[in-house]
């Protein structure tokens, strides 16, 4: 069982890209377990807060470290990823040379209502992991446009076909965590 990190873009109480992580959960409850760390408590980045680290963001990157895989999980904003995501990224990111994310294997997913499904905001966010030290998993993409019932009351994904993508890019992530980990002792 392995232990991933969930960063989810989106503090709303119904949000499409939370219910889409823990649904996706449930589908990898064999495979994968979640930890979704607080981003709403995280504050925003200000240098000045090293001297007295306030406890969200050494959890944060606690929570990161220990964790053998991270999931960045974005809604589209303005066709980039959410702003909580880039405070979260930049507060793990340093001190400079202490990245929580060095060489931690990472995955991008996201949806939104709209026909694109979180695409260009999915793209902005991988363009930036490889510069904070997540070893990016390339395929498959998930950009999954959200429709009502897309997901049932108990987080199930009701269409098979979602189901079956969605097992593909679990398994593909789980054999990139596994890959990279020998990567690393070699
Ligand atoms: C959006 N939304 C949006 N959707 C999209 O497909 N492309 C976009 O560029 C944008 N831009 C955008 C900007 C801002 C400021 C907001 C608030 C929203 C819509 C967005 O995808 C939708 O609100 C999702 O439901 C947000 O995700 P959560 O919060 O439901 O997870």
């Amino acid at each position: 069982m392995k232990t991933i990190t969930v960063l989810v873009g989106s503090l709303r109480k119904d949000s499409v890209n939370r219910t889409f992580a823990q649904a996706l959960e449930k589908l990898a409850a064999d495979k994968f377990r979640f930890v979704f760390p607080d981003l709403g408590a995280v504050p925003h980045y200000n240098e000045d807060l090293w001297q007295d680290l306030p406890q969200s963001v050494s959890t944060l990157k606690r929570q990161i470290e220990e964790g053998d895989g991270v999931l960045f999980v974005t809604p589209e904003y303005n066709r980039t990823f959410a702003p909580l995501l880039a405070n979260a990224i930049a507060w793990a990111s340093r001190p400079y040379g202490k990245s929580s994310f060095m060489n931690k294997p990472g995955a991008v997913i996201g949806t939104s209502p709209g026909a694109i499904g979180a695409a260009a905001g999915q793209m902005h966010l991988r363009a930036l992991l490889p510069v904070v030290g997540v070893i990016q998993l390339g395929q498959p993409e998930v950009y999954l446009q959200w429709k009502p019932g897309i997901v049932d009351a108990d987080l199930a994904f009701t269409d098979a076909t979602t189901r079956e993508f969605l097992t593909k890019f679990i398994n593909a992530f789980d054999t990139f965590i596994d890959r990279t980990a020998l990567d690393e002792a070699a």
